[in-house]
């Protein structure tokens, strides 16, 4: 007798659990973005190790298989032939006994360099940090140490390099996310290091022995927290070769917490000279984070970003997977003014997405885009909303010369006392015009301002379905606001 009641009390508790799973399931299906990339359980936050080969867009990403907060970090992947469709792929790195994997980068070793493959045969090799935790938790300080792996199968398996650590630290607590690059004109590989808010800068001739060249940031840029994934990159403009120099931080954004700034000058190899000392952001938004490019993209250079900010991302109103990717954007320069500048739009590859022009919307159903031009010279917004009144509201301030996004009563806000708020962004152009391409999907705004000159990028949590949407402005004539529905993208759950 006894026995049975144990029996069925195992079975309801069975049942409730799974009744409860399924709840969360239900509850966190309405917030999966369709034209995002999400992990399909578990915790995801930076992207990682972005390569381009025989064909294939590789993404990895800091992963956290068995909960859906942060936690041992993995290396989780996905390959995508055109950027829009991913596909999810086994786990390619596992923490080991010198750590977890944090963010890093993967390369194409064209010429073998390192050795790990065959002349007919590169290898694909990714450079990541260990994280010791145990040494963390005794108090030590060198934690963080650089490792490499190698793929002989286009990326499929991945295999950790014998003699890890390639770099030791040196007694710095925060000494992680190398993003490597190739310099072909001295034919040597160039590493970006984040080493507190400073970074480090290592050579290689062979991805395995690494030489300390030098160190930037102390009197440039943001220093409201931590630097991290850095990225190093050359860009050309009107027939000449500039450097782009991407630094993360956290705090320190320009809307609170996670963000992404950057710098432009001269790298000869060893050092990186930045034009000016100004902050300049990537994306203004509170959602785009640890955002870094494609190796092996030719002239293109590709961008992708954590769509979430460290101060919330832990406890947003999904449970049985965290976080998304923003949409990839094609990053080039500008100038404005005589001052150069970096602009970033999403990729060409996102119009076969495009359906049709409408005039309803309902974002748990489509995705959508807004385009809009107006004049400089007044107010506009955009407000999406529903029978609840919970609105995203997107627009431009003139007297203040700003762009904003007002999520302050999107939803489901109490999670973080910070996050129902009205996030800005400077105007950078000085057109008369100003152009707006909005990008919504279920959780999430982007908004490109001036053809990605001002870049802003939002998340949030209706509780019902955004239907409504109301243009408040004067448009000059011929130029009304024009919507377009948006199909959803193949990213298998
Ligand atoms: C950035 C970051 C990296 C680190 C990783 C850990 O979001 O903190 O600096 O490598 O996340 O998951």
């Amino acid at each position: 007798m006894k026995k049975w009641v144990f029996i069925n009390w195992v079975l309801a508790l069975g049942l409730s659990t799974a009744a409860q799973d399924s709840s969360k399931k239900n509850s966190d299906s309405v917030y999966r973005p369709l034209i995002h990339f999400t992990p399909s359980t578990g915790w995801m936050n930076d992207p990682n190790g972005m390569v381009f080969y025989k064909g294939t867009y590789h993404v990895f990403y800091q992963h956290n298989p068995n909960a859906s907060v942060w936690g041992p970090m993995h290396w989780g992947h996905a390959t995508s032939s055109d950027l829009i469709d991913w596909k999810h792929q086994p786990i390619a790195l596992y923490p080991d006994s010198l750590g977890t994997i944090f963010s890093g980068s993967a390369v194409v070793d064209h010429k073998n360099s390192s050795g790990l493959g065959t002349a007919d045969n590169p290898p694909l090799v990714a450079i990541f940090t260990y994280h010791n935790q145990a040494l963390a938790d005794q108090k030590k300080k060198n934690f963080q140490t650089q490792g490499i792996a190698y793929s002989l199968d286009n990326g499929v398996t991945w295999k950790k390099y014998e003699k890890n650590p390639v770099i030791q630290n040196p007694g710095i607590p925060d000494f992680r996310d190398p993003k490597v690059t190739w310099l072909e004109d001295q034919q040597k590989w160039v590493m970006a290091l984040a080493v507190q808010d400073r970074i480090y800068f290592y050579g290689s001739k062979n991805l395995l022995q690494w030489e300390y060249l030098s160190q930037f940031g102390k009197t440039n840029g943001a220093h409201g927290g931590v630097w991290e994934c850095p990225d190093l990159f050359p860009m050309e403009f009107e027939n000449k070769t500039y450097w782009v120099l991407i630094v993360n931080i956290n705090p320190g954004g320009p809307n609170g917490g996670s963000a992404t700034q950057y710098f432009i000058g001269n790298f000869d190899g060893r050092e990186f000279k930045p034009f000016t000392a100004e902050v300049r952001w990537l994306d203004f938004g509170p959602d785009e984070y640890a955002g870094v490019s494609w190796f092996n993209t030719s002239q293109r250079r590709i961008f992708i970003g954590w769509m979430s900010n460290w101060s919330y991302a832990n406890v947003v109103p999904t449970e049985t997977w965290r976080s998304a990717l923003t949409i990839p954007r094609e990053l080039s320069l500008v100038k404005v003014k005589d001052v150069l500048l970096l602009k970033s739009l999403p990729v060409k590859e996102l119009s076969s997405l495009i359906e049709s022009q409408t005039k309803e919307i309902d974002n748990q159903k489509n995705p959508f885009r807004v385009q809009l031009t107006a004049q400089a010279n007044a107010d506009f917004s955009v407000e999406i909303f529903n029978d609840q009144k919970e609105k995203i509201i997107l627009g431009y301030d003139k007297k203040q010369n700003q762009f904003y996004i007002d999520r302050t009563n999107s939803g489901k806000t109490k999670f973080y006392s910070e996050f129902g708020k009205i996030h800005t962004a400077p105007r950078i152009s000085n057109d008369n015009l100003i152009q707006l391409d909005i990008w919504v999907d279920r959780t999430s705004v982007e908004l490109f301002a001036d053809e990605g000159l001002t870049v802003m990028t939002s998340i949030f949590f209706p509780n019902q379905s955004m239907n409504k949407i109301k243009f408040n402005g004067k448009w000059p004539k011929d130029k009304s606001p024009v919507i377009t529905s948006l199909k959803s993208s193949q990213n298998t759950k």
